[in-house]
């Protein structure tokens, strides 16, 4: 290895410029989709004009719009052989896992033929409409309850509820699940959009790059975080006891899930626009312990270590409010993030080279082979 390649290196790949996208920039001071900051869009736009935004590269016009949400309803029923494979997955598996093995199994099934940039936006399409249907049938199957056809004339997020529920939404709870999709939506080379570009670049297929990223997000690093923190603000009845043992695990140097960021230094902007809902929705409840314990936390991590929360901190916590299990938390990041995914797979295709990085090699020196007998 070059001395060139050795100053190149930086653990984690921090700091790293690793390509270059047109879909979004992660900056301390703003996070925007395509030119769009997330302020304008978390609070203007509905999900389904962000993930037209980042598979089209702009906002739709109405007409595009309608044509958008007619092709995701048209997307949203699943093949019959992806339903038996969520009965045939043991009810223990974790949700991540499911979607993994369902979005490999919807693959097989592709009703899009050829390959090309039209055809990678109708996967996209295709995808975006089956992973809530998914998280909803499996939660009713695990229920012992029958799935739940698509109702028509709901929105994105109205329409997983309903499937999910088997009754529409309030407006609140609607709004709130529509506005962690886009804040969840895209955010530039995180590990699981690079995980998808990786795969992408050695001109492997739309599915194969999908699941990479599923696999990706599950670790609770990424965003698996969001059922690790609600995990442990589950734990607490108060936020004294959770001030106490935030002060142990700080001191112990424990990671507290749902706080700190590679990029962001000065607070995460998803985290500052989501919490006053979960506020919100916490009031709606009338579980005001649950949000002193995640002050509690929030507080403790500030003064003792100046941490900020990442948005995965707030939104366990208002999906927990709004009632949703635990496992289907970063399943629903899912439900959003591929629309990023196929943004990125779309982009890396448009442009393509080899991602194949070097490594700095700190194994033995060069050594004699010893046969067996001599060893
Ligand atoms: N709890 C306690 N200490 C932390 C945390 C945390 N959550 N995050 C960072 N630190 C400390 C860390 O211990 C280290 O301190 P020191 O220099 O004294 O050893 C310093 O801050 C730098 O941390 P790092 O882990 O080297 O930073 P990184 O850039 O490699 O990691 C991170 C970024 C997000 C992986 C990390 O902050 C973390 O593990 N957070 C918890 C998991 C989490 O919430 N992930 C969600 C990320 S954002 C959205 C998403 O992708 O879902």
């Amino acid at each position: 290895m070059s001395s060139t390649a050795e100053e190149l290196y930086r653990p984690g790949l921090e700091g790293i410029i690793a390509g270059e996208t047109s879909v979004s920039t992660v900056e301390q001071d703003d996070l925007a989709y395509r030119g769009y900051t997330i302020e304008d869009l978390s609070k203007h736009a509905s999900f389904e004009e962000v993930a037209y935004l980042l598979l089209y590269d702009d906002l739709p016009t109405q007409s595009q719009l309608d044509g958008f949400v007619a092709q995701i309803n048209a997307h949203r029923e699943l093949p019959g052989p992806v339903v038996d494979t969520l009965r045939a997955i043991p009810q223990n598996v974790n949700g991540m896992d499911m979607l993994r093995t369902a979005v490999s199994m919807l693959g097989h099934f592709d009703p899009i033929a050829g390959e090309g940039h039209d055809q990678d936006v109708e996967r996209a399409i295709h995808v975006l409409a089956a992973v809530p249907t998914m998280i909803a049938t499996r939660l009713r199957l695990g229920a012992g309850q029958d799935p739940v056809s698509p109702k028509p004339g709901l929105s994105h997020a109205g329409q997983f509820l309903y499937q999910a529920f088997g009754s529409e939404p309030t407006a609140l709870h609607e709004k709130v699940l529509d506005l962690t999709l886009t804040l969840y939506a895209e955010h530039e080379y995180n590990a699981s959009a690079f995980a998808a570009r990786v795969c992408t670049s050695t001109l492997s297929d739309f599915y194969s790059a999908i699941v990479s990223g599923i696999g990706t997000l599950k670790g609770p690093l990424h965003g698996g975080a969001n059922e690790a923190a609600m995990e442990m603000i589950s734990r607490f009845g108060s936020g004294p006891e959770a001030e106490a043992w935030a002060h142990h695990a700080i001191a112990n140097k424990e990671k507290i899930m749902g706080f700190g960021h590679r990029v962001y230094k000065n607070g995460d902007h998803r985290a500052r626009i989501l919490e006053p809902y979960t506020r919100q929705l916490g009031e709606a409840k009338g579980e005001q312990f649950r949000v002193d314990v995640y002050d509690a936390i929030k507080d403790t991590m500030w003064n003792e270590k100046k941490i900020y929360p990442n948005v995965d901190y707030p939104c366990g916590l208002a999906y927990f409010f709004m009632d949703l299990p635990i496992d289907v938390y970063t399943p629903l990041f899912v439900a959003s993030r591929v629309t990023g995914w196929a943004a990125h797979i779309i982009e890396q295709r448009s442009n393509n080279r080899l991602i194949r990085p070097r490594s700095r090699y700190v194994g033995p020196a060069i050594r004699p082979y010893k046969p067996v007998s001599e060893r």
